[in-house]
């Protein structure tokens, strides 16, 4: 096994080019086209970030699996004795087309079944947030981030999704109306940073394993909440819905839709 710092040098260099590609596609270069639906997209960029990103694993790491949001599947990936790499190219995907900010680049990384490191890019901020069980903190760049405090619902803002809000999803308004309110970023990776630095008390999406897993390794590592709706474990490899939470407001969250 490769010491971590090694990967981490390599991990980190790659992210500052697919930085380099999107600050300079971004005002220019971008063309888009969509997928399941009007509002499901993706641009040239997401699929040249991810090409370079498995080219690069595929170099340094030879015997890796990956999974890719924008197509590149591995099979095997359960059983894999070895590194896992889970690429999210672009997360936010409408904000990176529609505000040009809020959106992340993300990657997680499993050795032998077992959560190794994460990354979430807030590329626009330039702020890195990485980490995992391979070095037992969470960084956003240099600066080591301190647990958050463990907010009450009451206390805290609720991230939410908007088909969610919608649908009044498993009793949701009443959860966001317990909460200090409810905010709405459109962007998985930036609500797990928004958790993680205490500006929320929980998020709550449906997800797929690119959109949750890179936060799911780094907010574990501070000691925060990942599971189901209906507390159950996160399996690694399924779509499911995830709410990442303090320990506080994840008890009275999952009383309210037990309730519903
Ligand atoms: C999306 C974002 C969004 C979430 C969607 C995801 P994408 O990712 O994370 O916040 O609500 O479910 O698909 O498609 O922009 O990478
Ligand atoms: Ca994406
Ligand atoms: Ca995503």
């Amino acid at each position: 096994m490769t010491a971590w710092k090694e990967i981490d040098q390599h991990v980190k260099v790659w992210m500052n080019y697919a930085r380099k590609l999107i600050l300079a596609q971004i005002k220019t270069d971008v063309q888009v086209s969509t997928k399941s639906g009007p509002n499901d997209l993706v641009t040239n960029v997401d699929k040249e970030i991810e090409e370079y990103y498995v080219k690069q694993i595929k170099l340094f790491f030879p015997n890796s699996l990956i999974l890719g949001e924008e197509g590149h599947k591995d099979s095997g990936m359960l059983k894999h004795q070895g590194y896992f790499w889970v690429i999210d190219p672009i997360d936010g995907t409408m904000n990176f087309v529609k505000e040009q900010e809020n959106f992340a680049s993300m990657i997680a990384i499993y050795y032998n079944g077992k959560p190794l490191l994460g990354y979430i890019y807030d590329v626009m901020k330039d702020k890195l947030f990485w980490g995992g069980p391979a070095c037992q903190a969470v960084y956003c760049n240099n600066e080591k981030l301190n647990s958050p405090a463990n907010l009450s619902l009451k206390d805290g803002l609720f991230g939410a999704s908007c088909p969610m809000v919608l649908r009044n999803y498993r009793g949701i308004n009443e959860v966001i109306s317990k909460s200090s309110g409810a905010r709405i970023v459109g962007s998985a990776g930036i609500e797990f940073i928004n958790v993680m630095s205490g500006k929320l008390c929980a998020y709550l999406s449906f997800l797929r394993p690119w959109d949750y897993l890179p936060g799911k390794i780094l907010a574990e590592t501070l000691g925060l909440i990942v599971k189901t709706i209906d507390g159950e474990p996160v399996n690694v490899l399924s779509s499911t819905d995830v709410l990442v939470a303090t320990d506080n407001a994840q008890s009275e969250i999952f009383k309210i839709i037990n309730n519903y």
